[in-house]
């Protein structure tokens, strides 16, 4: 295979030719669907005459091709690995082709694949020129018109982007339904779905009065597990309309769950495509994390509709202009009709471990990319999460109010368009007179930038003197890096009054809560007219995606723990104080020395647990020590055995010391009424299961009893599942077996339960996990072609740092082989699986060559783009 090449944004240029309007005909076949295609085509304006029409096309067999009516002769035209070229056309013309494809030999999941019985597509981002030759590009967009025909009995179902037009017989038993789509799209957003399927209907009446249909489209079995993903769907519609005005456009919105998909979901213009693991969801087989994912991703790809479809993106680099921005939109909703502070506490705690990881990583890349090879890699956390977090910061920066006038003037002025980031960004300006340049660098810097931030108080003068000084980590391609502008939220509580005290900048009075600006690599803030010593509160809200690294000692984070206004702060500062904690003890572990339990940490969880809250869904987050893999995040050098003896050690000393504390806390939060994945029982829910694992730690007795009856009782997923994975974590194979066993056998017929089962065992702590991976790769529910049973599987394992990690390296070499295989598969999520081997730079001597040799055993192989990218920038 040749190597392949990267593309670069300073070489975009305007497409030479346009599609306005795109008819497209599919003869439904598993293994050779015919699919024709008339394209109305015309020279770009900005392009001259007489150049060549090129158009891209990957694993077609072209079958026929004629201009204007007239077949070409086949030297007039060109066939190539990547495309097809014709070297002359008119200005103006119909380009008529056929092509033949194998939807039931897809296993890469992207163009026109098999999912069981049904048909469907996924063309994001260039997944639409498997399909049919066309300009595979976001920037041409065309209306559609579509005619799916199949066998009637098999596929009574066929829909496309749009409203259906036209239906009828055709002999041998087929049928045909045509579908128009008035909205002009690029091709990425185009969607077929044809299958057995049942649907769900409901009604929205949008802003104006108009009636919209609503549609989830499930195999029978599925039909009782939508309620939740419709109720979310309406909400999200209403949201949409009071929060920035956008109203649906068409009559129609359908939902489809598939088995078989690479992400979460997909916005196709009227015609969401989703995981079913992201829209099916019943109190028996889904959690409230799964119920809130649902409601996240429903929106999500609902406010596609807007930003994203009817604004879209001039080119692949521009792809967070619509996910960084939609991610931004979805989260507000979800904070919204859920708890604020949990939403971010949980957006967060994640984003701090897995984008800072990716941005301190060989695969670090700015929000806007200047280069790459395979832009299915670039479905990252960065363009997704950090470039939602810069949307963030820029609504902070000139407030709601300027926010939406500038969202108003950005899809009113694109509307119909492809467009870019500076687009975004010169109408937040505009609608604000901020000035946004410096702004900018936000998009074309990676790294994580980290702020030193230190202060004193000065009792003569009563000034608090605060200096931050940035400094952003060079970064592959980048090893020089800018200033930011970094805006800083924050309050100085103080330490008699336990209040936030009025904040004075420079004269001028900024109230108690405040935005200042980090523009200059160092700068000095100096507050006065302060009565009493503060302990700053900074970054509140985590305003920034950045570092901050503050002295605190731990009196001082304990108190913060107390008395931060700001519930996110508060949870931080326990945060902060735990991995004080946990350092020593990892310390400790690493030289042979006896572990010393802090006794501030055991005081400050004693405080949390006796005293009376309000939110308990904010004290469960309280209560819950940072993660293995965040510790890590925060560690020089990553000791795994050592953070996990640490964290084990804070755990049970915890349990041990508080144990009826906690026991007490369980119970007062058993609640048998009917489940509903509502705010307060949600909250309870957790708060009592957080209480049962600390229990479990220590394997007390009426603990293992209270986790047992809690699985037995089958009262909703999240308990049973919780319960699950305390017994199968557990040092008692006599407690982990047979509920495995039990649980294992209820709901084998349940792919998206299994796929939960799968992942409790492997990442069990004890030393057993990879053979019970090996074991289950064998499993009748196991397949290697369903990404959901790969990442619920093979994934999960790649999480459980103890096991993953093992010396013997057999666990990285387990994942390699996955890795190779997949490589052939699909390409996309082997690319993705390759993830925790890059980052062998973190750990120690012998880890890093171990995963190194995997990586160049991996390198070895006759590769596809996707995993070529991702192995020469980890081993670079
Ligand atoms: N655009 C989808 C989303 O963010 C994600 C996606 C990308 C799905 C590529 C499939 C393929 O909602
Ligand atoms: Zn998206």
């Amino acid at each position: 295979m040749s190597q392949p090449q990267a593309i670069y944004l300073s070489d975009y240029r305007p497409p030479a030719y346009r599609v306005t309007h795109t008819e497209l005909t599919f003869d439904l076949d598993p293994a050779a669907t015919r699919v024709k295609a008339r394209l109305h085509v015309e020279r770009h304006p900005e392009r001259e005459a007489g150049e060549a029409l090129e158009l891209d096309g990957e694993q077609l067999t072209l079958k026929s091709i004629a201009i204007d009516g007239q077949p070409l002769e086949e030297d007039e035209y060109q066939l190539t690995e990547q495309g097809l070229r014709v070297a002359r056309v008119p200005s103006r013309f119909l380009l008529d082709t056929e092509v033949e494809i194998a939807p039931e030999r897809n296993t890469a999941l992207e163009g026109l694949y098999r999912s069981g019985g049904m048909f469907c597509t996924q063309c994001e981002a260039e997944g639409f020129r498997r399909i049919t030759f066309y300009p595979d590009r976001p920037d041409v967009m065309a209306t559609f018109s579509t005619t799916v025909i199949g066998d009637a009995a098999s596929l009574p179902v066929l829909l496309s982007n749009g409203n259906p037009v036209e239906k009828g017989e055709l002999p041998n038993g087929r049928h045909f339904v045509t579908w128009e789509d008035p909205h002009p799209k690029p091709c990425y957003l185009f969607a077929l779905v044809a299958g057995d399927l049942k649907k769900v209907e409901d009604h929205f009446t949008t802003m104006s009065g108009r009636d919209v249909t609503l549609q989830i489209w499930v195999e029978e079995e599925n039909l009782g597990k939508t309620d939740h993903a419709m109720a979310s769907l309406k909400r999200a519609m209403r949201w949409d309309e009071e929060t920035y005005g956008r109203e649906y456009d068409l009559d129609l919105f359908m939902i489809v769950a598939v088995n078989d998909f690479n992400m979460g979901a997909m916005e196709n213009k009227g015609l969401n495509i989703f995981n079913s693991a992201a829209v099916l969801t019943h109190p028996d087989t889904a959690t409230d994390a799964a119920f809130q994912r649902v409601e996240g991703i429903v929106a999500h790809e609902y406010f596609h509709n807007w930003s994203g479809n009817r604004v879209t993106c001039r080119d692949w680099f521009q792809l967070s202009l619509k996910e960084g921005f939609t991610v931004f939109r979805d989260q507000s909703f979800s904070a919204d009709v859920n708890s604020a502070p949990v939403k971010r506490i949980e957006d967060v705690s994640f984003f701090r471990t897995a984008q800072f990881a990716e941005d301190a990583g060989p695969t670090a890349h700015p929000v806007r990319p200047d280069h790459y090879i395979e832009i299915g890699n670039f479905y990252t956390l960065t363009i997704y999460e950090k470039g939602a977090e810069i949307v963030r910061m820029l609504r902070n920066l000139v407030g709601w109010e300027a926010f939406r006038r500038g969202s108003d003037l950005y899809f009113s002025r694109f509307d119909g368009q492809a467009v870019t980031i500076e687009d975004f960004v010169s109408c937040m300006a505009e609608a604000s007179g901020h000035n946004l340049d410096q702004f900018m660098l936000w998009y074309s810097q990676a790294g994580t930038p980290e702020i030193d931030a230190h202060g004193e108080y000065d009792y003569a003068r009563a000034e608090y003197r605060l200096i931050l000084r940035q400094r952003t980590p060079a970064t592959p391609g980048q090893p020089d890096k800018q200033a930011l502008h970094i805006p800083i939220r924050l309050g100085l509580v103080g330490t008699k009054s336990g209040r936030d005290l009025a904040l004075t900048l420079d004269g001028e009075s900024l109230g108690r809560d405040a935005v200042i600006h980090l523009r200059e690599d160092e700068q000095e803030f100096v507050f006065t007219d302060l009565a009493e010593a503060p302990v700053p509160s900074l970054a509140r809200g985590f305003s920034a995606p950045i570092k901050l690294n503050f002295p605190y000692s731990r009196e001082d984070l304990a108190f913060l723990l107390a008395n931060d206004s700001d519930g996110f702060n508060r949870w931080d500062a326990g945060q902060r104080l735990s991995l004080l904690a946990l350092d020593d003890l990892i310390a400790a572990h690493r030289n042979g020395v006896e572990k010393v339990m802090d006794g501030r940490v055991i005081e400050a969880f004693r405080t949390l647990l006796t005293g009376d809250t309000d939110d308990k869904a904010v004290l469960a987050e309280m209560l819950t020590l940072p993660s293995e893999a965040y510790i890590a995040e925060q560690q020089p050098l990553v000791d795994v055995d050592a953070i996990h003896a640490a964290r084990q050690f804070v755990k049970q000393s915890l349990a041990r010391t508080l144990r009826d504390e906690f026991l007490a806390v369980y119970q007062a939060n058993r609640d048998d009424s009917p489940y509903a994945p509502e705010p307060d029982q949600i909250a309870a829910r957790s708060l009592k299961n957080v209480a049962l694992s600390y229990l479990m730690s220590i394997e007390d007795e009426e603990g293992v009893e209270l986790a047992q009856q809690q699985f037995e009782a089958e009262h909703n997923m999240t308990d049973v599942r919780h319960a699950l994975t305390l017994l199968t974590h557990s040092s008692r194979d006599d407690l982990a077996d047979p509920a495995l066993k039990a649980f294992g056998r209820k709901w084998a017929h349940d792919p998206l339960v299994m796929d939960q089962w799968f992942s409790i065992q492997v990442s069990r702590p004890q030393a057993d996990a990879l053979e019970r991976v090996k074991f289950l790769m064998d499993h009748p529910a196991f397949s290697l072609t369903n990404p959901n049973k790969v990442r619920a599987l093979i994934g999960a394992f790649a999480q459980n740092r103890v096991n993953f990690h093992r010396l013997d390296g057999e666990g990285y070499k387990l994942l390699a082989d996955v890795v190779i295989e997949l490589n052939r598969l699909n390409p996309e999520i082997a690319a993705r699986m390759i993830t925790p081997l890059t980052r062998w730079a973190r750990y120690d001597e012998t880890r890093q060559e171990l995963m190194k040799a995997e990586l160049e055993r991996i390198r070895a192989e006759d590769l596809s783009p996707n995993v070529y990218e991702v192995v020469e920038k980890a081993l670079a």
